[in-house]
């Protein structure tokens, strides 16, 4: 299959085919995304692989996205990059590099190029952070602007909670989508928002719109893994819906496990290395 690029994925918004984005975090979960393309055939696979911060969580059981550093996400970026070669792999940059001063956050995002291997870079942002995404940009790293609920402000914000709910919260969401459009970003992420207001900023852009809890009008959708595969339950965001259940799959499996092992039912026979009686009572002699 051929890899994605920024090319394709504005022929995709151009021809109103949407764009599929999925996260990962590790070898496994990346090559699931890898296999959407193997498998799938052409148009079926997921276009961009994101190395989301919510690794912090769902791979290392942080409580926060901010308790993550930039080696961690370089470790998890080299285990994706070994296994996601077709999709678009993007990685976020992690909490702390941004708005420090644009040194700091240029240099995290060659490292996550170069070490990480990694395609691209995510910034949560709007108009503030349009100059320090232009830098990224002008250093030659793709850049996707992630607006609306921005997780490394949930602080700042008071939790993770809808935005753009009020006329003055929505028209300075679409500013910050402009600012970033024009800063450079090849991509907008839109988190939780009103649908409406992921239909309009999507009309209002040239850019791709990617949404999470931003409705069915923006030019793509993104989950994180975990959540779709019901492998993630200690909180449920509205917009998850559960697509597999391989969570209770896998309790199912282990309890089942530890039942044989305990029955000494488990191994069986054929699941042994055998040798003949006779050989046996040759070695025991
Ligand atoms: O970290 C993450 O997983 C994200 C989401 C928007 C999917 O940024
Ligand atoms: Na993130």
């Amino acid at each position: 299959p051929k890899k994605v690029t920024i090319g394709s994925l504005q022929k995709q918004r151009k021809t109103g085919s949407p764009i599929t984005v999925l996260t990962c975090y590790d070898y496994p979960t990346a090559l699931n995304i890898e296999h959407t393309h193997s498998n799938g055939g052409a148009d079926k696979g997921i276009d961009i692989a994101l190395v989301g911060d919510s690794l912090a969580f769902t791979a290392l059981g942080y409580t926060s996205t901010s308790q993550l550093t930039l080696e961690e996400m370089i470790h998890h970026c080299k285990a994706v990059t070994r296994a996601a070669h077709t999709p678009l792999v993007i990685a976020d940059i992690p909490f702390g590099y941004v708005g420090v001063s644009d040194e700091r956050a240029v240099d995290a995002a060659i490292r996550l190029v170069r070490e990480g291997g990694v395609d691209g870079v995510k910034i949560e942002g709007g108009v503030k952070q349009a100059s320090v995404i232009e830098k990224v940009v002008d250093a030659g790293v793709p850049v996707i602007a992630h607006a609306g609920l921005q997780p490394q402000r949930a602080t700042q914000t008071s939790g993770f909670k809808v935005q753009g709910k009020t006329k003055a919260s929505a028209l300075s969401i679409v500013e910050d989508c402009l600012a970033v459009e024009r800063a450079g970003a090849f991509a907008l992420l839109l988190e939780a928002i009103p649908p409406q207001l992921g239909s309009y900023i999507t009309h209002s852009l040239n850019t791709p719109t990617i949404g999470i809890g931003a409705g069915n009008g923006t030019d793509g959708q993104v989950l994180v893994q975990n959540d779709m595969l019901g492998a993630f339950d200690a909180f449920k965001p509205k917009f998850v819906r559960v697509f597999a259940d391989i969570g209770s799959v896998a309790n199912e499996g282990i309890a089942a496990y530890a039942r044989s092992v305990r029955a000494r039912e488990f191994p069986s026979v054929d699941e042994s290395y055998g040798i003949d009686q006779g050989k046996w009572d040759e070695i025991v002699e």
